[in-house]
């Protein structure tokens, strides 16, 4: 089935879609992105991932392209046109095609943004097996650049770390900077351990995920107790549960890091519960 795709203002093809050899998200990685789930073709925590993208681009100094309602409406329509159920709306915003290739930036008033979006059908994305079995993880270091906050399309490290992962025969893999677990390759990462659910402090050096803040504030509506702090490699592996968060993998236990079983290697309590209050909420205030 060929998807409808939402191209600057027009709702086309997907094989009718352009965007210039010239764009600066082809030549210079200059764009923004954001990925927001869509159950029972609803959008899950739609205001948090707009709230995200103006900052994204406020920091690159990029216009918005569009106004936060149209950009709603514009999410809805695709799901609708795609009759998506379950999966995802994908968002990017380059700094569009100067018209040539040059490295400083092109004035907004004079070059517009480019605005692609579009869906991607993942029937059942929230009985997503690995919920049950947990994932597998490998560390390797973090070489990305210092400002991960900004939801970038330079991917092509955590490409990478896939990559490393899908060859040492595992599922993904943790980002490692000073001994200290930043993140993972598309996620936020979580240990729990005597009862404390420790994640790494907001900052320049990780991405402020969305569903992070969710999952952080149904934790302590439900008296769990958070502590925002970075954690090493040895605390992971000597954790009760890990456990990560994102978009797509909503809460998803870790079982098994560099070989050495967390915990009883099974999915957790915590990361258990948890997953089921955040989709549970959500679902509620999805829109
Ligand atoms: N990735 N950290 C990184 C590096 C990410 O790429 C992501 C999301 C997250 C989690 O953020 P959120 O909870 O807002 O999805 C953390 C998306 C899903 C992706 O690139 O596909």
């Amino acid at each position: 089935m060929s998807r409808i795709v939402y191209v600057n203002g027009d709702y086309v093809p997907e094989a009718e879609a352009r965007v210039s050899v010239f764009d600066r998200g082809f030549l210079m990685a200059d764009g923004v992105y954001e990925v927001t789930s869509v159950l029972g073709g609803k959008l899950i925590d739609f205001a948090g991932h707009a709230a995200r993208l103006a900052r994204s681009l406020n920091e690159l100094q990029m216009a918005a392209p569009v106004s936060d309602a149209d950009l709603l409406a514009i999410h809805r329509e695709l799901v609708a046109r795609n009759g998506l159920v379950d999966g995802m709306v994908y968002l990017q915003i380059t700094r569009g095609n100067p018209g040539d290739r040059a490295f400083l930036w092109p004035d907004p008033a004079l070059v517009p943004s480019t605005l692609v979006m579009f869906t991607q059908s993942t029937p059942d994305l929230a009985n997503n097996p690995q919920a049950k079995t947990g994932i597998r993880v490998i560390s390797i270091d973090d070489i990305r650049w210092g400002r991960r906050d900004i939801k970038t399309v330079q991917l092509l490290y955590p490409s990478m770390g896939k990559m490393m992962a899908k060859a040492a025969g595992v599922d993904d893999a943790w980002l490692v900077e000073d001994g200290f677990v930043t993140e993972g390759t598309s996620n936020n990462t979580y240990i729990v351990k005597g009862g404390q659910i420790i994640t790494r402090q907001l900052g320049n050096d990780i991405l402020h995920g969305i569903t992070r803040a969710a999952v952080l504030r149904f934790a302590r509506e439900a008296q769990m107790e958070v502590v925002e702090r970075a954690f090493t490699v040895a605390e992971a592996k000597a954790a009760d549960e890990a456990f990560i968060t994102s978009a797509s993998a909503f809460v998803t236990p870790v079982v098994e890091m560099d070989g050495v079983a967390i915990g009883t290697g099974k999915p957790g309590k915590v990361a258990t519960r948890l997953r089921e209050i955040y989709l549970d909420e959500s679902r509620k205030l999805a829109v």
